[in-house]
């Protein structure tokens, strides 16, 4: 176990997943990678798409989630993180991250920032557990 992913988008359950990832790189002397994935939302309005959110806010968000989540692992004494900031889609660059930096395991946590809380699972996790062909685990 040499490399730990946990993708992170400022939710309690994310928290949670960093928790675990720490104690889990404590343990196994490994690094832990961070990354957080953003997207930019596009509303269709008349014959046009227009774009509502904005890329240097969004990419200014993840750096602030991110940071957090360096500060939390290396207050937990964890020596090697790296950290990831990219665009596009959630699930996709996970999986392709996971696969580009050759992670033995995601950590990654059931829901996150969604609102509807009906699920045991959000879309983002649900899809990453079905389709990372490495080890994942959903913390709860
Ligand atoms: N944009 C993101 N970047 C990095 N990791 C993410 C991102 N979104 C979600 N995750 C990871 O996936 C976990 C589950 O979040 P997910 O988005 O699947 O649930 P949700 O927000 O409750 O549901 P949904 O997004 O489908 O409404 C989070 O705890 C986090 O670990
Ligand atoms: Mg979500």
């Amino acid at each position: 176990m040499e490399k730990i992913l946990v993708p992170v988008d400022g939710s309690e359950q994310s928290h949670k997943a960093v928790g675990f990832a720490v104690d889990l790189a404590n343990h196994y002397h490994a690094t832990i990678y961070l990354l957080h994935v953003f997207k930019l939302t596009i509303v269709p309005e008349g014959l046009g798409e227009y774009v509502v959110s904005d890329r240097v806010q969004l990419r200014a968000l993840g750096d602030k989630i991110i940071a957090a989540a360096e500060d939390e692992a290396k207050g937990h004494g964890v020596e090697r993180i790296e950290t990831a900031v990219v665009e596009g889609d959630p699930a996709e660059r996970i999986i392709d991250y996971a696969k580009e930096h050759d992670v033995d395991i995601i950590v990654i946590g059931s829901r996150g920032l969604g609102t509807f809380k009906g699920l045991l699972l959000g879309s983002v996790s649900n899809k990453v557990t079905h389709r990372a062909d490495r080890t994942c685990v959903i913390v709860r």
